[in-house]
């Protein structure tokens, strides 16, 4: 199976508004382009979260618009910068935001890792909520490999960025360890590509397609290489990063 993983679209409502000094919507356009080389050999895609950079609903609508371009399904999650009820609300013809889905074989579990503030707020930290983690735990009663999708990555960089991870990682780790099921943890947020294995399960945070982060620059700054991932899921998962 080839799995596309996008991230960090930050679509804002108008198709030329910058951010960070680059137009998010021209580079999802590039990276739709740099996809349609490999689209026959894609089975589908999956987009971990800040599918949007304002929460609008026009954005979303912009985003589902031009994934529509794309020959296989997509499947999202939410991120930090996403309005949870504009992202399942809005009545896309290829966005699909689903608990849960199976695909040849492989389980695919989409979590919400978006913790609130005390005033409704979305914080840019993440956390898994007791009702969360339970589902993590209940993969264990599947007999099918499964693959975790969430906003926050888990693992440490020994940067500025580990500010900005799920904050119970340890608690989703020690579960994760004890479930041989789980192949993979996929996650986006951090805006650089990041790629590490505890045992055979793999960990791997995509580069983001808009703004581009780097742990060797100040925090924020902007590195200039957004991109996504090419998974290949065979008796191991390989990958390959494509910069814009
Ligand atoms: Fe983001
Ligand atoms: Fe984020």
């Amino acid at each position: 199976m080839r799995l596309l993983h996008l991230s960090d679209l930050h679509l804002c409502s108008s198709t030329d508004a910058i951010i960070y000094g680059i137009n998010p919507f021209d580079n999802l356009q590039k990276a739709i382009g740099n996809i349609r080389a490999f689209k026959d050999t894609i089975d589908f895609c999956v987009i971990t979260g800040d599918i949007s950079n304002d929460g609008s609903k026009e954005s979303y609508e912009l985003a589902d618009t031009a994934l529509s371009l794309l020959p296989f399904p997509v499947y999202v999650t939410n991120g930090n910068h996403d309005d949870y009820h504009n992202l399942i609300d809005t009545k896309h013809r290829k966005l699909t935001f689903c608990p849960w889905v199976t695909r040849q074989g492989i389980n695919f579990l989409f979590l919400n890792s978006v913790a609130n503030a005390e005033d409704g707020t979305n914080r840019s930290k993440g956390l898994l909520s007791d009702k969360e983690l339970e589902r993590v735990r209940r993969v264990k009663d599947q007999n099918n490999p499964t693959i975790i999708l969430m906003h926050h990555p888990v693992l440490t960089t020994g940067s500025w960025m580990d500010r900005r991870i799920l904050i119970n990682r340890d608690d989703f780790l020690s579960v994760v360890a004890s479930i041989p099921q789980v192949v993979a943890v996929l996650s986006g947020h951090n805006h650089r590509s990041f790629k590490n294995r505890i045992g055979t399960c793999l960990f791997s945070t995509s580069p983001s397609i808009s703004t581009s982060y780097s742990d060797q620059l100040r925090p924020y700054e902007e590195a200039f290489s957004p991109g996504f991932d090419l998974l290949t899921i065979e008796a191991d998962i390989t990958y390959n990063t494509i910069n814009l």
